[in-house]
């Protein structure tokens, strides 16, 4: 039987499910599969992005973890392609490999006073509260009025996070220094602004749903942002997300607390449309201390245009929430545009040119760019597989196909890589630290800790 020897780089689901899917459908071939993964820790965005408080979608990790758990596939951890093992080490020792190395920072906003003090990524905020080894433990809480800009899930989701209150985010798997610093967060309004309307946001109706369940925080809305043009009303009319966000808003509206009168909460968390990002302002020190921005209208056609009209909100801190953005992997094509591999349904192609990379392949967020859920990274997923099948006579002839021959080149490069028993006595390790609390876990945060519980140290 012919034997294929994979690599695979990227624990994320996208790198979990591709290895699934293959081992699942394949019989023709004699598959083993190779897992490498930078963090000592699998999952990806699952362990690193879902917000703490979405205990259901963390969940997904139970179903990933099966998938390991079936003793087919082996885990290098704490292994960084690009330093620790090449393209060409890939070449040397597999037949092909898939590039699941998803979309970690984020897309740039390109306004004035964006690099002023306080200003930030919601990619690395997330990161700082989802306990990611290679973020500094601190953060710097001291705003009273935050803005957070973007019409996303992860606006939803990080603008959550600094307006709910610290007790309510303890039964969670937030790191203990993510909570010392949340609880004493000064915060009391959290101001939301999307540069559409409600009709043309990308967040979704259960994750907006959930904003007005907050404890003691008010949501916030405006009259002038529902005077609602043909298209929006169309949009209401014939897509049922766009109607039940709908109705969350209008509901809202009929609140005490919108436009600011008569909410008894003491945070506040205000949702603006048709503000069109221009400038943060900065003080004399080069803090953040104003978010100006235009006032937009709608075009018609959903997209929209601007009034003229500029306006300015006073705040101490700013969140860009506007994408994440892919990573170029060394020798490796990358679209810098996109922030993606150039593929053709998952086949690697040169960079300018419609040739393909023989042997190369990518899947998920790095693949298709940093939209959607974890669900379509599956369909993804078999995609890439079902042409890594098709393409086996393009497949590299490796030199060294021995089980062997990885371990031993990351030992003689000193790195100190993990296992998959090695994430089980993590994974056990940070479960008993919640067990006295009653937590389902408390994550370990610094990488050395990490590597030193997984590899038993
Ligand atoms: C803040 C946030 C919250 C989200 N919440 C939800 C949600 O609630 N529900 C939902 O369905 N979807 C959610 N998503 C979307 C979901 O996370 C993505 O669809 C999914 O994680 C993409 O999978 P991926 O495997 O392509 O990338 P990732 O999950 O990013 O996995 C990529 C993996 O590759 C590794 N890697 C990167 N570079 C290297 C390298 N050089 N060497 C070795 N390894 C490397 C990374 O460490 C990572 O583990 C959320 C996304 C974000 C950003
Ligand atoms: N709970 C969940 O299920 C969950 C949680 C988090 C993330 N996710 C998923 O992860 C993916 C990524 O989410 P995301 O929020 O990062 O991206 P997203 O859904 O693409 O949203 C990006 C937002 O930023 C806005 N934006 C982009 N450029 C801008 C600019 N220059 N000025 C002002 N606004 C700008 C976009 O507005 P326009 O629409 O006008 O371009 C959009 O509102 C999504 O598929 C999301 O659903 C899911």
């Amino acid at each position: 039987m012919t034997k294929l020897r994979l690599a695979i780089v990227g624990a994320g689901p996208a790198g979990i499910y591709a290895a699934d899917i293959l081992l699942k459908a394949e019989r023709k071939f004699d598959v083993s599969i190779d897992l490498f993964e930078q963090l000592p820790a699998p999952y990806g965005l699952v362990r690193y992005g879902v917000a703490p408080d979405h205990p259901r979608i963390k969940g997904i990790i139970t179903a990933l973890r099966e998938v390991l758990d079936r003793g087919d596939i082996r885990i290098f951890g704490n292994v960084r392609f690009g330093e620790d093992i090449t393209l060409d080490d890939l070449k040397h020792h597999y037949n092909a490999v898939i590039f699941a190395t998803g979309a970690i920072r984020d897309t740039d906003l390109d306004i004035p006073g964006i690099d002023a003090i306080g200003s930030y990524g919601a990619a690395d905020f997330v990161s700082w509260f989802d306990g990611h080894p290679d973020v500094p433990r601190e953060w710097p809480l001291e705003a009273a009025s935050v803005a957070v800009i973007g019409n996303g899930n992860v606006a939803l989701d990080i603008s959550r996070m600094l307006a709910k209150h610290a007790e309510d985010l303890l039964p969670t798997e937030i790191p203990e220094n993510v909570y010392e610093i949340l609880k004493d967060s000064p915060v009391t309004d959290v101001h939301v602004f999307g540069r559409r309307g409600p009709a043309q946001v990308k967040f979704t109706p259960l994750e907006l749903r959930e904003l007005g369940e907050l404890r003691d925080v008010d949501m916030v809305v405006y009259d002038e942002d529902f005077d609602y043009d043909e298209a929006s009303k169309a949009a209401i009319a014939s897509n049922k997300q766009v109607m039940v966000i709908d109705r969350v808003l209008q509901a809202w509206r009929k609140r005490d607390s919108v436009n600011n009168t008569g909410g008894t909460a003491s945070r506040r968390l205000h949702l603006h449309f048709y503000a069109k990002p221009l400038e943060v302002v900065k003080d004399e020190e080069g803090r953040v201390a104003a978010f100006r921005y235009e006032r937009t209208r709608p075009d018609g056609e959903g997209g929209v245009e601007g009034t003229g009209e500029i306006r300015e909100v006073p705040i101490q801190a700013i969140y860009r929430a506007v994408g994440y953005f892919g990573s170029p992997l060394a020798g490796v094509p990358f679209d810098k545009r996109h922030g993606v591999i150039p593929n053709h349904e998952g086949q690697v192609l040169r960079k300018d040119s419609n040739e393909r990379v023989p042997g190369v392949y990518a899947t998920g967020w790095i693949k298709r760019g940093p939209v959607g859920l974890i669900g379509h990274t599956k369909s993804d997923a078999m995609e890439t597989v079902r042409h890594l099948i098709n393409d086996q006579g393009s497949w590299w002839q490796p030199v060294d196909s021995s089980e062997e021959g990885i371990p031993e080149l990351l030992a003689s490069r000193g790195v100190q890589w993990t296992d998959l028993a090695g994430w089980h006595r993590l994974d056990e390790h940070e479960v008993a630290l919640g067990a006295p609390h009653e937590r389902a876990r408390i994550k370990v945060v610094p990488r050395d800790e990490m590597v030193s519980i997984s590899r038993g140290e």
